[in-house]
């Protein structure tokens, strides 16, 4: 038995092409659930104002509003103050802020940054534009069978790393990575030497598993609000306080400053420092509204949830024998393909039965190449997915079937 959590989320009323909606896309976007609509609402409507920029009453509360809800983030993943938390739009502007604040001005020529094989774009990318910039060197941790990050057999000099970039849980595959013990490992291989800095992408597991980031023993952690049933343009990185002053800011103008001259300016603190210009305020006070409403759900709940959903949908996924699933997925998503059938087509197919499910290479391109696929189909689970959701995405399989096999 699970709980329904479907009727919290206003958009699964709708319906698509005349049948009920199994929103199987979370890891893509969550839906956003209506305690935070409500709370976007009421801001937009009772207390809109630009924060830390006037006495007025609206910009007090505007202002309150918006530190409320960094205090909940912080809570949240168990930081230590709340200046840790720095609002971006999202994860890929968490990662470049670490990469572009931190990274181009620590990195230096011949040093290392290593990358798991199975990052998102977002989580290399950058990386590879301030090894560019800093003549440091791009490496990747291989993935085992399992899609397990295989520390041990990574060939490197690990004197010379200085930055590890590895996501909580895989987008592609599903697979969890014990942050905490990974972490350990990087101890290990590194030896006497100076410990690289750790960033973490927790993307897909901010909403699926417990985040404590003082815990993780790391120095950064990013994610994004619209995949834990908070407002899109929304996001968070964490760094840890004891490096702040390693980094640099990467935007210029209002709100970041200390004091402007015409000649010269000085910063404002954490997290200021890294906010230049108008925030998206109401986004982060949904992105509060989400804290609450997973905190109230619990997260012990939500990785029942989770399991039992996942142990159904894989089943059913292997009594059939053209279906290849990629990897061991155990957190609350799945990349498969069925034999034959574009991954394309297949969610073409699916959508015409009310299934949304992902297809694609999901951002992850260079891991399908190397496991000679070119795109996958991905189901994904939010705390609103139900048995139902499944049944009728192994229907709407079997109509594609019909149809191209
Ligand atoms: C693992 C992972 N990292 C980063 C991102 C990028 O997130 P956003 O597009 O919200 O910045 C995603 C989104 O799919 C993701 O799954």
């Amino acid at each position: 038995m699970i709980k329904d959590y479907r009727s919290d989320f206003p958009i699964l009323k709708r319906q698509i092409h005349g049948k009920r909606l199994a929103y199987l896309d979370s890891a893509g976007t969550s839906q956003v659930s209506k305690f935070v609509l409500d709370a976007v609402y009421d801001f937009e409507t009772n207390h809109r104002a630009n924060v830390h920029r006037g006495v007025h009453t609206l910009s007090e509360e505007a202002s309150e509003m918006y530190e409320a809800a960094r205090l909940k983030v912080s809570k949240f993943i168990g930081a230590v103050i709340p200046s840790e938390i720095v609002f971006t739009s999202g994860a890929t502007e968490s990662i470049n802020i670490a990469a572009f604040s931190w990274g181009v001005h620590n990195l230096k020529k011949d040093d290392i940054v290593l990358v798991s094989e199975i990052e998102h774009h977002s989580n290399f990318v950058p990386w590879q534009e301030v090894c560019r910039m800093t003549g440091s060197q791009i490496k990747y941790i291989p993935i085992d069978n399992n899609g397990d990050l295989d520390i041990k057999n990574t060939n490197v000099d690990w004197s010379k790393v200085k930055l590890v970039a590895f996501t909580q849980v895989s987008n592609v595959i599903g697979r969890v990575n014990e942050v905490k013990d990974i972490a350990k490992n990087i101890k290990k291989a590194v030896g006497e030497n100076q410990m690289p800095k750790i960033l973490v992408d927790g993307s897909q597991a901010v909403s699926h598993l417990p985040v404590n980031v003082q815990s993780f023993g790391i120095d950064f952690y990013a994610f994004s609000g619209h995949k834990m049933y908070g407002p899109m343009g929304i996001g968070v990185l964490w760094i840890k306080r004891d490096i702040f002053k390693e980094l640099r800011p990467v935007k210029f103008g209002g709100g970041m400053i200390n004091e402007a001259t015409y000649e010269k300016s000085t910063f404002a603190q954490m997290p200021e420092f890294l906010e230049a210009g108008t925030p998206n305020v109401s986004g982060a006070v949904g992105l509060g509204f989400a804290c609450d409403y997973i905190n109230q759900i619990g997260i012990e709940n939500i990785i029942k949830h989770d399991t039992i959903l996942m142990d159904c949908a894989l089943n059913k996924l292997r009594e059939d024998k053209d279906i290849i699933i990629y990897g061991s997925p155990n957190s609350s998503l799945i990349a498969f393909n069925v034999k034959n059938i574009p991954s394309h087509d297949l969610a073409s197919v699916l959508d015409t039965c009310g299934v949304a499910v992902r297809s694609g290479h999901h951002c992850v391109m260079p891991w399908h190449k190397k496991q000679d696929v070119t795109t996958t189909a991905r189901l994904s689970f939010g705390i609103y997915s139900d048995f139902s959701d499944i049944d009728q995405l192994i229907l709407g399989i079997s109509k594609a079937k019909g149809i191209f096999l």
